[in-house]
Protein backbone atom coordinates (compact mmCIF):
# COMPACT_ATOMS: atom_id res chain seq x y z
CA UNK A 1 0.00 0.00 0.00
CA UNK A 2 1.28 3.29 -0.89
CA UNK A 3 1.10 6.15 1.90
CA UNK A 4 2.05 9.27 2.23
CA UNK A 5 4.85 9.70 4.33
CA UNK A 6 6.42 13.30 5.37
CA UNK A 7 10.35 13.10 6.24
CA UNK A 8 11.07 16.32 7.90
CA UNK A 9 14.98 17.14 8.50
CA UNK A 10 16.20 19.19 10.48
CA UNK A 11 19.72 20.91 10.97
CA UNK A 12 22.44 18.17 12.55
CA UNK A 13 25.12 16.64 10.46
CA UNK A 14 23.14 13.64 9.99
CA UNK A 15 20.93 15.04 7.50
CA UNK A 16 23.03 13.44 5.07
CA UNK A 17 21.61 9.80 6.38
CA UNK A 18 18.31 10.94 5.91
CA UNK A 19 19.17 10.42 2.19
CA UNK A 20 19.16 6.70 2.66
CA UNK A 21 16.18 6.90 4.41
CA UNK A 22 14.36 8.88 1.67
CA UNK A 23 15.51 6.13 -0.90
CA UNK A 24 14.26 3.27 1.47
CA UNK A 25 10.70 4.44 1.49
CA UNK A 26 10.75 5.68 -1.80
CA UNK A 27 12.02 2.05 -2.85
CA UNK A 28 9.29 0.87 -1.28
CA UNK A 29 6.71 2.44 -2.97
CA UNK A 30 5.61 5.55 -0.82
CA UNK A 31 4.96 8.98 -1.80
CA UNK A 32 7.39 11.01 -0.02
CA UNK A 33 7.31 14.53 0.64
CA UNK A 34 10.59 15.90 2.03
CA UNK A 35 10.25 18.86 4.26
CA UNK A 36 13.66 19.99 5.55
CA UNK A 37 14.62 23.01 7.80
CA UNK A 38 16.62 26.01 6.84
CA UNK A 39 19.53 24.79 8.64
CA UNK A 40 19.04 21.06 6.94
CA UNK A 41 19.99 22.58 3.52
CA UNK A 42 23.02 23.65 5.43
CA UNK A 43 24.19 20.29 5.47
CA UNK A 44 22.34 18.84 2.51
CA UNK A 45 21.34 20.94 -0.39
CA UNK A 46 17.33 21.19 -1.86
CA UNK A 47 18.21 19.65 -5.43
CA UNK A 48 19.72 16.51 -3.56
CA UNK A 49 16.24 16.04 -1.83
CA UNK A 50 14.15 17.38 -4.96
CA UNK A 51 16.14 14.73 -6.75
CA UNK A 52 15.72 11.57 -4.49
CA UNK A 53 11.88 12.52 -3.68
CA UNK A 54 10.91 13.73 -7.38
CA UNK A 55 9.70 16.55 -5.53
CA UNK A 56 10.28 20.26 -4.85
CA UNK A 57 11.00 21.23 -1.34
CA UNK A 58 10.20 23.93 0.67
CA UNK A 59 11.39 25.00 4.36
CA UNK A 60 8.76 27.64 4.98
CA UNK A 61 4.87 28.27 4.53
CA UNK A 62 5.42 30.81 1.45
CA UNK A 63 6.11 29.07 -1.48
CA UNK A 64 2.77 28.13 -2.89
CA UNK A 65 0.35 29.75 -0.87
CA UNK A 66 -2.74 28.98 -2.65
CA UNK A 67 -2.38 25.07 -2.30
CA UNK A 68 -2.08 26.06 1.89
CA UNK A 69 1.18 23.58 2.24
CA UNK A 70 1.38 24.43 6.08
CA UNK A 71 -1.86 22.53 6.59
CA UNK A 72 -2.17 20.55 3.86
CA UNK A 73 1.18 18.39 3.54
CA UNK A 74 0.72 17.61 7.59
CA UNK A 75 -3.14 16.76 7.17
CA UNK A 76 -2.16 14.04 3.91
CA UNK A 77 0.28 12.31 5.87
CA UNK A 78 -0.05 8.85 7.09
CA UNK A 79 3.32 9.01 8.63
CA UNK A 80 5.74 11.54 10.02
CA UNK A 81 9.25 10.88 10.86
CA UNK A 82 11.89 13.49 11.49
CA UNK A 83 15.40 12.44 11.17
CA UNK A 84 17.26 13.85 12.45
CA UNK A 85 15.53 15.26 14.85
CA UNK A 86 18.08 18.02 16.61
CA UNK A 87 17.17 19.58 20.30
CA UNK A 88 15.89 22.57 18.69
CA UNK A 89 13.36 21.20 17.09
CA UNK A 90 12.12 18.58 19.51
CA UNK A 91 11.93 21.93 22.06
CA UNK A 92 9.64 23.73 18.82
CA UNK A 93 7.44 20.34 18.42
CA UNK A 94 7.01 20.09 22.11
CA UNK A 95 6.25 23.84 22.54
CA UNK A 96 3.64 23.95 19.77
CA UNK A 97 5.63 26.39 17.74
CA UNK A 98 5.09 26.90 14.16
CA UNK A 99 7.88 29.17 12.32
CA UNK A 100 8.91 27.09 9.29
CA UNK A 101 6.88 24.43 7.17
CA UNK A 102 8.27 21.42 9.30
CA UNK A 103 6.71 22.91 12.50
CA UNK A 104 3.20 24.07 10.53
CA UNK A 105 3.29 20.40 10.11
CA UNK A 106 3.71 18.92 13.00
CA UNK A 107 1.24 20.72 14.61
CA UNK A 108 -1.34 19.98 11.86
CA UNK A 109 -0.42 16.31 11.70
CA UNK A 110 -2.90 13.58 12.93
CA UNK A 111 -1.13 10.59 11.94
CA UNK A 112 1.69 8.97 14.27
CA UNK A 113 4.57 10.85 14.14
CA UNK A 114 8.26 9.51 14.68
CA UNK A 115 11.26 11.54 15.87
CA UNK A 116 14.70 10.27 15.47
CA UNK A 117 17.20 12.38 17.08
CA UNK A 118 20.71 12.96 17.08
CA UNK A 119 23.04 15.19 18.97
CA UNK A 120 25.75 15.82 20.95
CA UNK A 121 25.59 13.20 24.15
CA UNK A 122 25.41 16.82 26.79
CA UNK A 123 22.30 18.33 24.82
CA UNK A 124 20.91 15.04 24.42
CA UNK A 125 20.94 14.73 28.33
CA UNK A 126 20.18 18.27 29.36
CA UNK A 127 16.76 18.39 31.51
CA UNK A 128 15.06 20.67 28.91
CA UNK A 129 15.77 18.29 26.25
CA UNK A 130 14.75 15.23 28.52
CA UNK A 131 11.63 17.34 29.59
CA UNK A 132 10.76 17.83 25.75
CA UNK A 133 10.58 14.08 24.93
CA UNK A 134 8.82 13.54 28.12
CA UNK A 135 6.46 15.85 27.13
CA UNK A 136 6.63 14.36 23.43
CA UNK A 137 6.06 10.59 24.60
CA UNK A 138 3.29 11.66 26.73
CA UNK A 139 1.43 12.68 23.95
CA UNK A 140 1.95 9.78 21.52
CA UNK A 141 4.94 10.90 19.28
CA UNK A 142 7.17 8.01 19.03
CA UNK A 143 11.14 9.24 19.99
CA UNK A 144 13.69 7.07 19.16
CA UNK A 145 16.46 6.56 21.83
CA UNK A 146 19.34 8.05 19.64
CA UNK A 147 22.72 5.57 19.55
CA UNK A 148 25.75 5.15 21.26
CA UNK A 149 29.01 5.64 19.08
CA UNK A 150 31.42 8.58 17.08
CA UNK A 151 29.52 11.75 17.17
CA UNK A 152 30.76 14.77 15.12
CA UNK A 153 34.46 15.66 15.24
CA UNK A 154 36.16 13.14 18.10
CA UNK A 155 33.25 12.63 20.63
CA UNK A 156 31.51 9.68 21.32
CA UNK A 157 28.71 8.81 23.35
CA UNK A 158 24.87 8.80 23.20
CA UNK A 159 23.35 11.00 20.50
CA UNK A 160 23.95 9.36 17.06
CA UNK A 161 21.73 8.90 14.50
CA UNK A 162 20.69 5.15 14.44
CA UNK A 163 21.43 3.20 11.23
CA UNK A 164 18.83 4.56 8.51
CA UNK A 165 17.65 1.17 7.53
CA UNK A 166 16.83 0.75 11.13
CA UNK A 167 15.23 3.77 11.68
CA UNK A 168 13.09 2.29 8.41
CA UNK A 169 12.34 -0.97 9.79
CA UNK A 170 10.93 0.99 12.91
CA UNK A 171 8.97 3.87 10.59
CA UNK A 172 7.79 1.16 8.83
CA UNK A 173 6.17 -0.69 12.10
CA UNK A 174 4.74 2.40 13.23
CA UNK A 175 3.10 2.49 9.57
CA UNK A 176 1.75 -0.76 9.49
CA UNK A 177 -0.16 -0.37 12.74
CA UNK A 178 -1.97 2.78 11.58
CA UNK A 179 -3.05 5.75 13.85
CA UNK A 180 -3.38 5.30 17.76
CA UNK A 181 -1.09 6.03 20.40
CA UNK A 182 1.99 4.02 20.90
CA UNK A 183 0.37 0.92 23.14
CA UNK A 184 3.76 0.10 25.22
CA UNK A 185 4.55 3.88 25.93
CA UNK A 186 6.13 4.38 29.25
CA UNK A 187 6.82 0.13 29.55
CA UNK A 188 10.34 -0.86 30.22
CA UNK A 189 10.77 -4.21 28.47
CA UNK A 190 13.77 -6.92 28.42
CA UNK A 191 14.38 -9.17 25.04
CA UNK A 192 17.38 -11.92 25.64
CA UNK A 193 18.07 -13.13 21.82
CA UNK A 194 20.69 -15.11 20.45
CA UNK A 195 22.32 -18.28 21.52
CA UNK A 196 25.12 -18.38 24.26
CA UNK A 197 29.00 -19.77 23.64
CA UNK A 198 30.32 -22.29 26.28
CA UNK A 199 34.15 -21.73 25.53
CA UNK A 200 36.48 -25.20 25.78
CA UNK A 201 39.81 -23.19 25.62
CA UNK A 202 40.58 -19.78 24.08
CA UNK A 203 39.02 -20.69 20.50
CA UNK A 204 36.58 -23.42 20.97
CA UNK A 205 33.33 -23.20 22.26
CA UNK A 206 29.88 -25.38 22.64
CA UNK A 207 27.04 -23.47 20.72
CA UNK A 208 23.91 -23.60 19.83
CA UNK A 209 21.54 -22.74 16.24
CA UNK A 210 20.17 -19.71 17.30
CA UNK A 211 20.00 -16.99 14.93
CA UNK A 212 18.53 -13.94 17.23
CA UNK A 213 16.25 -12.97 14.67
CA UNK A 214 12.86 -13.55 16.83
CA UNK A 215 14.61 -11.67 20.05
CA UNK A 216 15.31 -8.71 17.34
CA UNK A 217 12.37 -8.84 15.76
CA UNK A 218 10.68 -8.55 19.41
CA UNK A 219 13.15 -5.54 20.30
CA UNK A 220 12.30 -3.81 17.51
CA UNK A 221 8.44 -4.37 17.35
CA UNK A 222 8.37 -2.68 20.85
CA UNK A 223 10.41 -0.37 19.95
CA UNK A 224 8.17 1.10 17.37
CA UNK A 225 4.91 0.38 20.12
CA UNK A 226 7.15 3.22 22.02
CA UNK A 227 8.46 0.94 24.92
CA UNK A 228 12.03 1.28 26.26
CA UNK A 229 14.18 -2.00 25.23
CA UNK A 230 17.09 -3.21 26.62
CA UNK A 231 17.98 -5.86 24.25
CA UNK A 232 20.52 -8.66 25.86
CA UNK A 233 22.61 -9.77 22.68
CA UNK A 234 24.31 -13.08 22.54
CA UNK A 235 26.31 -13.60 19.79
CA UNK A 236 24.49 -12.20 17.07
CA UNK A 237 25.62 -10.52 13.79
CA UNK A 238 22.31 -8.50 13.21
CA UNK A 239 22.37 -4.48 13.27
CA UNK A 240 21.34 -3.08 16.21
CA UNK A 241 17.54 -2.55 16.29
CA UNK A 242 16.88 1.82 15.66
CA UNK A 243 15.87 3.43 19.75
CA UNK A 244 16.62 -0.08 21.49
CA UNK A 245 19.97 -0.25 24.28
CA UNK A 246 21.69 -3.42 23.24
CA UNK A 247 23.77 -5.47 25.88
CA UNK A 248 26.33 -7.79 24.15
CA UNK A 249 27.10 -11.14 26.15
CA UNK A 250 28.49 -14.51 25.33
CA UNK A 251 28.16 -17.12 27.27
CA UNK A 252 24.95 -18.25 29.91
CA UNK A 253 26.64 -16.52 32.97
CA UNK A 254 26.92 -12.99 31.21
CA UNK A 255 23.45 -13.57 29.79
CA UNK A 256 22.11 -14.27 33.63
CA UNK A 257 23.83 -11.46 35.17
CA UNK A 258 22.79 -8.97 32.02
CA UNK A 259 18.98 -10.14 32.00
CA UNK A 260 18.56 -9.87 35.94
CA UNK A 261 20.29 -6.80 36.20
CA UNK A 262 17.81 -5.53 33.67
CA UNK A 263 15.06 -6.99 35.15
CA UNK A 264 15.33 -5.75 38.46
CA UNK A 265 12.88 -2.35 36.93
CA UNK A 266 11.25 -4.24 33.78
CA UNK A 267 7.53 -4.06 33.12
CA UNK A 268 7.95 -7.14 30.60
CA UNK A 269 10.66 -9.90 30.52
CA UNK A 270 10.98 -11.97 27.45
CA UNK A 271 13.74 -15.03 27.22
CA UNK A 272 13.93 -15.50 23.60
CA UNK A 273 17.44 -16.51 23.49
CA UNK A 274 18.95 -20.15 23.76
CA UNK A 275 21.03 -20.50 26.34
CA UNK A 276 23.37 -23.18 26.76
CA UNK A 277 22.14 -25.90 28.88
CA UNK A 278 25.42 -27.18 30.04
CA UNK A 279 29.39 -25.65 29.90
CA UNK A 280 32.36 -27.41 30.15
CA UNK A 281 33.49 -28.22 34.20
CA UNK A 282 36.58 -26.03 33.40
CA UNK A 283 37.94 -23.55 30.76
CA UNK A 284 41.50 -24.41 29.61
CA UNK A 285 43.41 -21.26 29.45
CA UNK A 286 45.51 -22.84 26.41
CA UNK A 287 44.42 -24.43 23.16
CA UNK A 288 43.41 -27.76 23.65
CA UNK A 289 46.57 -29.98 21.90
CA UNK A 290 45.79 -33.39 19.96
CA UNK A 291 47.43 -36.06 21.92
CA UNK A 292 49.75 -38.01 20.29
CA UNK A 293 48.29 -41.94 21.34
CA UNK A 294 45.26 -40.05 18.96
CA UNK A 295 42.64 -40.35 21.96
CA UNK A 296 39.97 -37.83 22.12
CA UNK A 297 39.93 -35.22 25.06
CA UNK A 298 36.41 -35.99 27.27
CA UNK A 299 35.33 -32.92 28.37
CA UNK A 300 33.08 -32.99 31.60
CA UNK A 301 29.87 -30.85 31.60
CA UNK A 302 27.79 -28.94 34.51
CA UNK A 303 24.77 -27.31 34.60
CA UNK A 304 24.14 -24.02 33.92
CA UNK A 305 21.96 -21.39 35.80
CA UNK A 306 18.07 -21.69 34.43
CA UNK A 307 17.78 -17.55 33.88
CA UNK A 308 14.04 -18.09 33.07
CA UNK A 309 12.49 -20.03 36.30
CA UNK A 310 15.21 -17.81 38.15
CA UNK A 311 13.25 -14.38 37.00
CA UNK A 312 9.94 -16.05 37.37
CA UNK A 313 10.28 -17.03 40.86
CA UNK A 314 12.16 -13.90 41.80
CA UNK A 315 10.37 -11.32 40.40
CA UNK A 316 12.47 -7.79 39.83
CA UNK A 317 9.26 -6.31 40.50
CA UNK A 318 5.42 -7.24 41.02
CA UNK A 319 3.48 -7.34 38.52
CA UNK A 320 6.26 -7.69 35.73
CA UNK A 321 5.25 -10.38 32.92
CA UNK A 322 7.87 -13.01 32.01
CA UNK A 323 7.59 -14.52 28.52
CA UNK A 324 9.81 -17.84 28.02
CA UNK A 325 10.10 -19.99 24.32
CA UNK A 326 10.16 -23.52 24.32
CA UNK A 327 11.47 -25.36 21.38
CA UNK A 328 10.63 -28.71 21.69
CA UNK A 329 10.14 -31.69 19.21
CA UNK A 330 7.70 -33.83 20.91
CA UNK A 331 9.02 -37.11 22.00
CA UNK A 332 7.76 -40.71 23.64
CA UNK A 333 6.47 -38.72 26.52
CA UNK A 334 4.42 -36.38 25.15
CA UNK A 335 3.27 -34.21 22.00
CA UNK A 336 5.18 -30.81 21.67
CA UNK A 337 1.95 -29.12 23.84
CA UNK A 338 1.95 -31.50 26.42
CA UNK A 339 5.67 -30.37 26.75
CA UNK A 340 4.98 -27.01 26.36
CA UNK A 341 2.61 -26.89 29.46
CA UNK A 342 4.79 -29.07 31.45
CA UNK A 343 7.28 -26.72 30.68
CA UNK A 344 5.46 -23.52 31.51
CA UNK A 345 4.66 -25.13 34.93
CA UNK A 346 8.36 -25.72 35.98
CA UNK A 347 9.50 -22.77 34.75
CA UNK A 348 7.01 -20.34 36.66
CA UNK A 349 6.52 -17.78 33.69
CA UNK A 350 3.23 -16.12 33.12
CA UNK A 351 3.26 -17.16 28.98
CA UNK A 352 5.22 -19.62 26.66
CA UNK A 353 5.71 -19.51 23.08
CA UNK A 354 5.74 -23.34 21.79
CA UNK A 355 7.73 -23.29 18.28
CA UNK A 356 7.31 -26.79 16.97
CA UNK A 357 11.23 -27.35 15.76
CA UNK A 358 10.99 -30.80 14.13
CA UNK A 359 13.15 -30.67 11.24
CA UNK A 360 15.19 -27.34 12.36
CA UNK A 361 13.00 -25.24 10.01
CA UNK A 362 12.41 -22.12 12.66
CA UNK A 363 16.24 -21.13 12.81
CA UNK A 364 17.79 -18.66 10.56
CA UNK A 365 14.20 -18.42 9.04
CA UNK A 366 12.43 -15.22 8.82
CA UNK A 367 9.01 -16.90 9.13
CA UNK A 368 7.58 -18.82 12.56
CA UNK A 369 4.49 -20.87 13.91
CA UNK A 370 3.75 -20.67 17.33
CA UNK A 371 1.41 -21.33 20.17
CA UNK A 372 0.99 -19.30 23.07
CA UNK A 373 0.50 -20.92 26.46
CA UNK A 374 -0.82 -19.02 29.18
CA UNK A 375 -0.40 -19.26 32.80
CA UNK A 376 -4.14 -18.09 33.36
CA UNK A 377 -4.83 -21.20 31.15
CA UNK A 378 -4.80 -18.80 27.80
CA UNK A 379 -4.34 -20.87 24.18
CA UNK A 380 -3.31 -18.76 21.48
CA UNK A 381 -2.13 -19.72 18.05
CA UNK A 382 -0.34 -17.84 15.77
CA UNK A 383 -0.64 -19.34 12.40
CA UNK A 384 2.79 -19.52 10.04
CA UNK A 385 3.95 -15.79 9.47
CA UNK A 386 6.66 -13.53 9.71
CA UNK A 387 8.53 -13.37 13.04
CA UNK A 388 7.87 -9.70 13.09
CA UNK A 389 3.95 -10.90 13.30
CA UNK A 390 4.17 -13.73 16.45
CA UNK A 391 6.39 -10.67 17.72
CA UNK A 392 3.12 -8.07 18.01
CA UNK A 393 1.03 -11.29 18.73
CA UNK A 394 3.61 -11.62 21.52
CA UNK A 395 3.29 -8.11 22.81
CA UNK A 396 -0.42 -7.94 22.49
CA UNK A 397 -0.74 -10.93 25.37
CA UNK A 398 1.57 -9.14 27.32
CA UNK A 399 -0.11 -5.91 26.98
CA UNK A 400 -3.48 -8.05 27.73
CA UNK A 401 -1.91 -9.39 31.22
CA UNK A 402 -1.06 -5.76 32.34
CA UNK A 403 -4.65 -4.97 31.18
CA UNK A 404 -5.55 -7.85 33.52
N1 LIG B 1 16.27 -20.78 29.39
C1 LIG B 1 16.90 -20.07 30.40
N2 LIG B 1 18.04 -20.54 30.95
C2 LIG B 1 18.56 -21.72 30.55
C3 LIG B 1 17.92 -22.48 29.53
C4 LIG B 1 16.77 -21.97 28.97
O1 LIG B 1 16.42 -19.00 30.76
N3 LIG B 1 19.68 -22.17 31.10
C5 LIG B 1 15.03 -20.22 28.82
C6 LIG B 1 15.05 -19.97 27.33
O2 LIG B 1 15.46 -18.67 27.03
C7 LIG B 1 13.59 -20.19 26.95
C8 LIG B 1 13.12 -21.22 27.94
O3 LIG B 1 14.04 -21.18 29.02
O4 LIG B 1 12.84 -19.02 27.13
C9 LIG B 1 13.02 -22.63 27.49
O5 LIG B 1 14.20 -23.06 26.87
P1 LIG B 1 14.41 -24.57 26.54
O6 LIG B 1 15.78 -24.77 26.01
O7 LIG B 1 13.26 -25.07 25.74
O8 LIG B 1 14.24 -25.16 28.03
P2 LIG B 1 15.12 -26.04 28.92
O9 LIG B 1 14.89 -25.61 30.33
O10 LIG B 1 16.51 -26.05 28.44
O11 LIG B 1 14.41 -27.43 28.74
P3 LIG B 1 14.84 -28.73 27.94
O12 LIG B 1 15.27 -29.65 29.01
O13 LIG B 1 13.57 -29.12 27.26
O14 LIG B 1 15.95 -28.36 27.01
Amino acid sequence: MTAQVVLGVSGGIAAYKACELLRRFTESGHDVTVVPTAAALEFVGAPTWAALSGKPVSTEVWTDVHAVPHVRIGQAADLVVVAPATADLIAKAAQGLADDLLTNTLLTARCPVVLAPAMHTEMWEHPATQANVATLRRRGVVVIEPAEGRLTGTDTGKGRLPDPAEIFELARGVLDRGVGAPDLSGLKVVVSAGGTREYLDPVRFLGNRSSGLQGYALARAAASRGAHVTLVSANVSLPDPAGVSVVRVETTDQLRDAVVAATATADAVVMAAAPADFRPTTVSDAKIKKAEDGSAPSIALVQNPDILAEISHERGRAGAVVVGFAAETGDATGSVLDLGRAKLARKGCDLLVVNDVSGGAVFGSNDNEAVILGADGGVVEVPHGSKTALAHVIWDEVLRRFAG
